[in-house]
């Protein structure tokens, strides 16, 4: 991973109706799946959504994912924190982390495939993820974390400069 589609990514909100393909879908869930997690627990599974009703449904019932309405593609991101319930406690609650951290691989993965993705967050908004997990059919056990919107992009916002020096301490 380089700095260069560190910088070149971009939150993408127009997208061409191409599909992404089932391989294309696979390399970006392999590298959510490659993501560090507390203990390793891996406290995530991904739901592919390639169906447009579906699609337009979720565009519908998030306040911010309208631009799910062009996008070919959602995954959704679903945390498991039962997976992290277990005798010594150390992983407990470090969920959000852990899927953060996989749906951040899967924005840079595809950045580098030259998709587009837009994070639309789920937890820890209380109605939405009611609403999701409804339209997803979750279990009780699973929280829905985010939506990602993926697709050929439609726009093309510039890369932004957002090194600011005054946020580092230096501890030398
Ligand atoms: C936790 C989180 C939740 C977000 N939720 C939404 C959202 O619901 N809808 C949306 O359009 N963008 C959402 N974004 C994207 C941010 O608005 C975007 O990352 C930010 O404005 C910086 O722009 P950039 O991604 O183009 O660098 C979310 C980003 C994060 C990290």
């Amino acid at each position: 991973m380089t700095l260069e589609i560190i910088k070149t990514r971009r939150s993408i909100r127009k997208y061409k109706s191409t599909p992404v393909t089932d391989e294309q879908i696979r390399a970006l869930l392999e590298a959510a799946m490659l993501s560090p997690s507390a203990c390793n627990t891996r406290p995530w599974r991904f739901i592919a959504i390639k169906n447009r009703e579906m699609l337009d449904n979720l565009a519908e019932i998030h306040p911010y994912a309208k631009m799910l309405k062009t996008a070919p593609l959602c995954i959704a991101v679903i945390a498991l924190p039962k997976t992290q319930e277990r005798d010594d406690n150390l992983p407990v609650g470090f969920y959000p982390q852990d899927c953060g951290a996989a749906t951040q691989n899967i924005l840079l993965q595809a950045e580098s495939m030259n998709l587009g993705t837009c994070w639309c967050g789920v937890y820890p908004k209380d109605a939405t993820m009611k609403a999701v997990a409804e339209a997803l059919k979750t279990t009780a056990d699973e929280i829905p974390f985010c939506l990602i919107a993926v697709g050929e992009k439609d726009e093309a916002p510039n890369q932004r400069g957002k090194f600011e020096e005054e946020r580092i301490t230096w501890i030398k």
